[in-house]
């Protein structure tokens, strides 16, 4: 009796412990849970992304593999994340399906990963499709190529949540175009999650007595944001694996509001009602509000603007947690979308019960088609008539989902590129066509990769985000370019580049040899815990940077990491070192050291307590700056630019000026950082360097891309626009505006024309200008964005100039007098001094005399 019993139980455990074990290799081979599928088509074997996520081969899943090939891509696009899923590809000549088995009744995340490239020979621009899925169709005669040309981005990720309430079978079928000769269909990657119903009913704007069905319909993700807060990589989403992005680019206008985080004591608190697998933490604990200022905040709405297909129904989910009040009416506001009101009177704290505590609420609007109809708006206004104790209004996320039409369809037409962008791939092309090869698809991919790349990588976040498929992005897509927006102290950034050639990482300590400190692995990852991801400071295109201890705990440093899977940048690695340790100077960042092993390329910075320029002006969690300290910071980065310029041996042009490469010390010191793409050579004070254009859009010189000639005065004319970023707390480009408003250099030179350009000052520092001091600032930034090169100032002029505003800031009157009599001597001296203090060390100081 005993024995059996025993034997009972070993039975037992023997098969607890298969079944475990069967299940442990079941989650881990289909990625986050058991019925989610994490697919590599074309690919053979398992492979591994950047983010450690398994990706599985896709032939199991093929209904039929007649006519399907699996294919590699012929190029390797440097913003690629990962080679996985992106470097494999099912190519698809006839129409073909993949089968997946799901329970019945349940909801997936559905993404669907394109990587346009040349595929066995074929055109990628021969590659235009139809997805469906059962019943619904997810794209329409989608062609790849042009939609990542429109997006500027190398890959698209497009996210979709289908509802399966019959079959148990999901069917993908891919199915070339008829009407386009020669089509193809191809997919890289495709991610199946099983996701919790967390879709209801959403009430139509405009009808409370209407409501939309979304838990039968399928949605497609458009816009997925942490308002006020920073980017959320899929990993720290649950198993959703969602990703979430900041909401700065899509905010209408100079009137952001401020955004804030939770404090320590107030825990955001979950609910049955809201579980945590509805947004992550993050979402909840970071907030954007209206400002202090009663008065301010009734006389504007905190807008956000977004880019959306016509003739669709969308449903716009509000994440909300205040844990900054906890009575009720305390703050009250009112919703509107396009417009209409979706909710009077929402007062949080009356909905979630307390402070800490999440609620969302979901509205429905049907967007028609008609002239500035593409567009969604979202904004709030405090409730005055509810007479709350505040008037203010506040958000955490933002979520927009297109829901399919009565016919089951979701796909929109493909989007129009740019022609600027066409304009210059097509130069680029010409310029770079590699005689010795044979298809053209290597030109268009290695283009859109590699040399579209410049431009187009910092439109990545701009452009593209807001058109269709922002929220689709991925991890690592978007999001590694994100330091524009993203992480608060990006101390390098992200910065379009080439591809350059280059022959691995073996040069540094010949570049560098004895000029800085040689830091062995070891002491970096003592430096960085192992580069833990708590230690991420800024994520750019060549990889993260970390904020490291070195010296037993004594000095703080920034490492920047390159990509140890990529070879990108590596030239930038040297330009850098070149560039860096031969200079010093107070306003320039200063080079520590470096590190070259195991095929690391490690840079070792000083560290630069208060972050960027950028998120003390509109971007971050931080209060805004002051006008003077913003003078001064000008002031701080012309004298680290003009130093460049006329201070070394030879002219040093950055080529990548702007906010969020001007870095602030503990001491609020700006120091101009990233140098890697900057130009050198003895010829440059004379002429000009004929070059490849690169640099960030939004800060590029218009006649450097028209000419593809380089001098110093692009340096100028970029930082122009930082000087207007500063006056009117906005990014160089906003693409959610008016089409004239979109580039701040062309909007403010405007403004400035017709008068109008304090009207669009930053609403923090209004009242903190002095006349006189704006009219000299505004003036020089006016100069610098000059079209024509030759009628820029040079940085001598642009600093002197703003010094006198600051100047004219502190002692309005006495300055005038001095005005006439300081600027001839000032800018005749200018240039002739290798010593760029020198020069204006003469100037008088009016209060001192
Ligand atoms: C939207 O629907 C209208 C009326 O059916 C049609 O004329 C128009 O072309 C559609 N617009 C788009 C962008 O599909
Ligand atoms: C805010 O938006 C609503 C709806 O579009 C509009 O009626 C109202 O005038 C706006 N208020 C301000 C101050 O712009
Ligand atoms: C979306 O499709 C489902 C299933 O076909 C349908 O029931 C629903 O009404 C559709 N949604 C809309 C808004 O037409």
């Amino acid at each position: 009796m005993k024995d059996k019993l025993r034997s009972h139980l070993w039975f037992h455990l023997v098969y607890i412990c298969v079944a475990l074990s069967i299940l442990h290799v079941l989650g881990k081979s289909s990625g986050t849970n058991s019925q989610s599928y994490v697919i590599a088509c074309g690919s053979s074997s398992r492979g591994t992304d950047s983010d450690g996520r398994v990706w599985m081969p896709d032939s199991k899943f093929l209904v039929s593999s007649a006519d399907s090939v699996p294919a590699a891509a012929a190029f390797q696009d440097p913003s690629l994340p990962s080679t996985v899923p992106y470097m494999s590809a099912r190519v698809f000549t006839s129409q073909a399906s993949y089968r997946f088995s799901v329970p019945s009744k349940t909801r997936v995340w559905f993404r669907l990963h394109f990587y346009p490239c040349t595929y066995s020979n074929l055109d990628p621009s021969d590659a235009y499709f139809g997805v469906t899925a059962n019943e619904f169709t997810l794209m329409n005669n989608f062609s790849a190529s042009i939609t990542a040309q429109a997006l500027t981005q190398a890959y698209i990720i497009r996210e979709f949540s289908l509802p399966l309430v019959e079959s148990g079978d999901l069917n993908i079928t891919f199915t070339p175009t008829v009407a386009h000769d020669g089509a193809y269909a191809f997919i890289n990657g495709i991610e199946m999650i099983r996701m919790p119903d967390i879709f209801e009913q959403a009430t139509m704007v405009g009808f409370s007595d209407q409501a939309v069905t979304v838990d039968v319909s399928s949605l497609q993700t458009l816009y997925r944001l942490n308002v006020g807060g920073q980017y959320i990589p899929p990993t720290n989403d649950s198993s959703l694996t969602r990703t979430w992005y900041d909401d700065t680019p899509y905010l209408f206008g100079a009137a952001a509001g401020v955004t804030s985080e939770a404090d320590k004591n107030v825990k955001v608190q979950y609910s049955p009602d809201v579980p945590e697998y509805i947004a992550p933490l993050d979402v909840y604990s970071t907030a954007r509000t209206m400002g202090p200022d009663p008065k301010v905040n009734q006389n504007y709405n905190l807008t956000w603007v977004f880019q959306i297909d016509a003739n669709f129904t969308y449903v716009v989910r509000f994440h909300f947690c205040d844990f900054l009040l906890s009575k009720v009416n305390q703050r009250v506001f009112d919703i509107f979308v396009n417009n209409q009101t979706a909710q009077a009177a929402a007062d949080v704290i009356a909905w979630s019960g307390s402070e800490g505590a999440p609620v969302y609420k979901d509205f429905a609007a049907y967007v028609s088609d008609g002239p500035g109809d593409e567009q969604l708006w979202v904004a709030l206004h405090p409730s005055a008539s509810m007479k709350p104790e505040y008037y203010d209004a506040i958000l955490n996320g933002l979520e927009i989902f297109k829901i399919n039409d009565s016919n089951g369809n979701l796909a929109g037409p493909n989007p129009v590129p740019s022609q600027m962008l066409v304009h210059a791939e097509a130069e680029a092309a010409k310029k770079f066509a590699p005689s010795g090869h044979s298809g053209t698809g290597q030109v268009i991919g290695g283009i859109a990769g590699g040399v579209l790349g410049f431009i187009v990588v910092v439109l990545v976040c701009l452009f593209v985000r807001h058109r269709r498929n922002v929220a689709n992005g991925t991890e690592s897509g978007v999001g590694k370019w994100l330091p524009l927006y993203g992480s608060s102290h990006a101390s390098t950034t992200s910065k379009s580049t080439i591809s350059g050639k280059s022959n691995g990482s073996s040069h540094l300590s010949s570049l560098a040899g004895g000029l800085c400190r040689h830091f062995s692995l070891f002491e970096i990852k003592h430096a960085t815990k192992s580069f833990d991801e708590s230690r991420v400071i800024g994520v750019g295109g060549f990889g993260k940077v970390y904020k490291g201890m070195i010296d037993g705990g004594s000095t703080q440093v920034a490492i920047k990491r390159s990509n140890p899977s990529s070879e990108q940048g590596v030239h930038e690695f040297e330009t850098e070192i070149e560039m860096l340790s031969k200079l010093r100077h107070k306003h320039l960042v200063s080079l520590i050291g470096f590190c070259e092993e195991d095929g690391e390329m490690i840079l070792v910075y000083d560290y630069m307590a208060n972050g960027t320029l950028r998120e003390h002006i509109y971007k971050g969690n931080k209060p805004p700056l002051s006008w003077k300290q913003r003078l001064e910071i000008c002031i701080g980065a012309a004298r680290g630019l003009h130093y460049l310029h006329t201070g070394a041996k030879y002219t040093i042009i950055h080529r990548d000026v702007k906010t969020t490469n001007i870095l602030l010390d503990e001491k609020w010191v700006a120091k101009v950082s990233d140098f890697g793409l900057s130009k050198t050579g003895p010829n440059l004070n004379q002429t000009h360097v004929s070059t490849v254009v690169k640099g960030s859009f939004g800060y590029l010189d218009p006649e450097y891309f028209r000419r593809q000639q380089l001098t110093e005065k692009s340096d100028v004319y970029s930082f122009g626009v930082v000087l207007f970023e500063v006056l009117c707390g906005r990014p160089a480009l906003n693409p959610s505006l008016p089409k004239e408003q979109v580039s701040l250099a062309d909007w403010a030179r405007h403004c400035h024309r017709k008068g109008t350009l304090e009207e669009i000052l930053d609403p923090h520092i209004k009242g903190q200008v002095s006349p006189e001091c704006y009219k000299k600032f505004a003036e020089t930034a006016e100069k610098c964005v000059a079209d024509r090169g030759l009628d820029r100032p040079s940085m001598g002029d642009v600093l002197w100039n703003l010094e006198f505003a600051l100047q004219l800031q502190e002692n309005p009157g006495a300055a005038k007098f001095e005005a006439e009599h300081v600027d001839a001597t000032a800018v005749s001296g200018e240039n002739q001094d290798s010593n760029p203090n020198a020069a204006f060390s003469q100037l008088v100081n009016p209060s001192g005399r």
